[in-house]
């Protein structure tokens, strides 16, 4: 399975561990930055990520800063991504199941990074349960992007 990830400075050490563990499973990585502790802007990432991610059918990108919270404001921004900023496995999962979650968030200054292979590992796991409400909850979101386009 191919995914993008990214990070700032501030996610910069948990990302490469994430490639670390996750490459010998067999999951390909295409990382679109930073590429070092040096300090840089987040949104450019989360940027570069979401494009990526959007232009394939069925695509997922991880992204880290030092809390998960400014990528996950600034991915939301991208008409089509559902990120989600995860601190706990529940969430991972839930995100998965019910949201279709294409893009997950993490905070290297938040979660720790046993936990925060968990979570990858589980988010990355989980189907998307393509129940009828959830379906109908998602088309619903897509219905405020599209309003929010025409503004
Ligand atoms: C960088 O210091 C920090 O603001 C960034 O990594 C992130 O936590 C923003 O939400």
């Amino acid at each position: 399975m191919k995914l993008y990830i990214g990070s700032d400075h501030g996610g910069y050490n948990l990302k490469q561990k994430i490639k670390e563990v996750f490459t010998p499973m067999g999951y390909e990585f295409e990382d679109v930055g930073t590429d070092s502790t040096e300090s840089c802007d987040y949104p450019v990432f989360a940027s570069k990520l979401c494009e990526k991610v959007l232009a394939e059918p069925d695509g997922k990108g991880i992204l880290v800063c030092g809390t998960g919270i400014g990528m996950s404001i600034a991915a939301n921004k991208f008409k089509g991504i559902r990120a989600s900023h995860c601190t706990d496995t529940f969430a991972a999962r839930m995100t998965r199941e019910h949201n279709n979650s294409n893009v997950l968030c993490l905070g290297e200054r938040i979660t720790g990074q046993d936990l925060a292979i968990d979570i990858v590992e589980i988010w990355l796991k989980t189907p998307f349960s393509n129940g009828e409400r959830h379906l109908r909850r998602l088309d619903e979101i897509k219905a405020i992007e599209d309003r929010q386009s025409d503004k």
